[in-house]
């Protein structure tokens, strides 16, 4: 198993056992000197920044980069790999919400159709987005429920599709199931949407940096994601993928997307490279300059090797906490598994702050659901440890009696 513990900086105290990738992941070594990357290029080159900076990011240490040009420069080197996608497709943004604003607000996707579908596993950056522009220049959203079982209903996905579909848009991973959809799931939604003239959407937030996505055997026209959570990365550090050949005119784009900004004209004119058009007002740099620290310790290991430790990690975790009595309830077999398994058990939430009392990090949902997602900072050792902890919990069953003044005080973010 992999044990990349030494490429993150420990959590407070040192035995704590972070096992919330799902959240946010533990911020890479490299990230403080990043930041005061950013401090010193802000005092030595000033206004200049903008045009060029040293180039800290790499892989070519000499290849021209600046402020202005640091979105696409992430994009094409850090983002692109993490998808499997070519060079001049991928770029930075802001949130997947801006993102999603974004895109809706593009004509282009609408021209023959006017019907979205979704799953009911949509986050809401995605689902709220859709609502807000369907009111406004009339998309029909239709959200296709969840089977019995409470995972995507891959046939009713796939027999909603028709020729009044303008857009598809899945969760590559649930957010509260933990499903991975599979990649040849995707193709064939990607396949059907297309026949129709309609565009596949994935937001693959929860896959980014735990699996190696592949756009294009998915057939993804765009993938929206984010590096906050496994790939380690901060607020602002969101990308979006655009199928080459896509030709998309979003009437938010801002005047960072314009093709001669500094003619300041009068009337908006997209800039000619398409994943530009998604820029809006004046980048937030700042969180650029730590992005991809994360990212580059996973390419360094390797997705597939990543993929592997996950899978193996997660295996360990469900067999040990089965034979404790906690019921699986994110999928089993491989190909559906993402890197967070979901657990059920009684007062999960109480379960879940007895372990942070003992420096285990884990989260809950709805009182029954206790999350968890061990990763490639955790050695095998500390997933041994928390298994054992929770077991322990459960088998004695003391945490159900606590009294409450006894637990840590939840916060607003679980
Ligand atoms: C599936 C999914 N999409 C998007 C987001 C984040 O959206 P935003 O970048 O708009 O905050 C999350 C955050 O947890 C998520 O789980």
């Amino acid at each position: 198993m992999l044990d990349l513990r030494t490429a993150y900086l420990a959590p407070e105290p040192p035995d704590a056992i972070e096992l919330r990738a799902f959240t946010h992941g533990l911020m890479p070594r490299t990230v403080p000197a990043m930041m005061q990357r950013f401090v010193a290029d802000w005092q030595r080159h000033g206004v200049d920044a903008w045009n060029r900076v040293p180039n800290h990011w790499g892989p070519d240490p000499d290849a021209p980069v600046g402020w202005w040009t640091l979105p696409v420069y992430l994009g094409d080197h850090f983002i692109a790999p993490l998808l499997g996608a070519p060079p001049g497709t991928c770029v930075m943004q802001p949130n997947v919400h801006w993102t999603l604003q974004c895109l809706l607000s593009a004509p282009e996707p609408f021209a023959a159709g006017a019907e979205v579908i979704l799953t009911d596993d949509a986050f809401p950056s995605v689902r709220h987005s859709v609502q807000q522009w369907a009111s406004l220049v009339g998309l029909r959203p239709r959200t296709v429920p969840a089977g019995p079982d409470g995972f995507v209903d891959r046939k009713a996905v796939l027999a909603a599709i028709g020729p009044e579909t303008a857009l598809v848009v899945l969760s590559h991973v649930g957010f509260t199931t933990g499903e991975l959809l599979p990649e040849a799931f995707l193709r064939a939604v990607a396949d059907r949407v297309h026949r129709h003239g309609g565009l596949l959407v994935v937001d693959g937030y929860h896959a980014t940096g735990s699996y190696p996505v592949r756009v294009d055997a998915i057939g993804a026209d765009v993938y929206v994601g984010g590096l906050l959570k496994e790939a380690s990365g901060s607020s602002g550090n969101a990308f979006v993928y655009l199928r080459p050949g896509l030709r998309l005119k979003p009437r938010l784009t801002g005047w960072f997307g314009e093709a001669d900004p500094f003619a300041f004209a009068p009337t908006p004119r997209p800039h000619p490279d398409v994943r530009r058009r998604f820029l809006g007002g004046t980048t937030a740099v700042a969180p650029l300059y730590h992005a991809v620290e994360g990212v580059r310790v996973l390419l360094a290991a390797g997705l597939d090797a990543v993929r592997a430790d996950s899978l193996a990690k997660t295996d360990r975790a469900i067999a040990c906490l089965e034979a404790a009595g906690l019921r699986l309830r994110s999928p089993r077999e491989a190909e559906r598994r993402s890197a967070m398994i979901v657990l059920e058990v009684p007062a999960a939430d109480r379960l879940c702050a007895v372990l942070k009392q003992q420096h285990i990090y884990t989260d809950s949902r709805q009182g029954r659901y206790l999350r968890l997602a061990p990763f490639v900072w955790n050695s095998p050792d500390e997933v041994e440890r928390a298994c054992r902890a929770i077991s322990e919990a459960v088998a004695t069953g003391r945490y159900l009696h606590l009294p409450a003044d006894a637990l840590p005080a939840p916060g607003p973010v679980t």
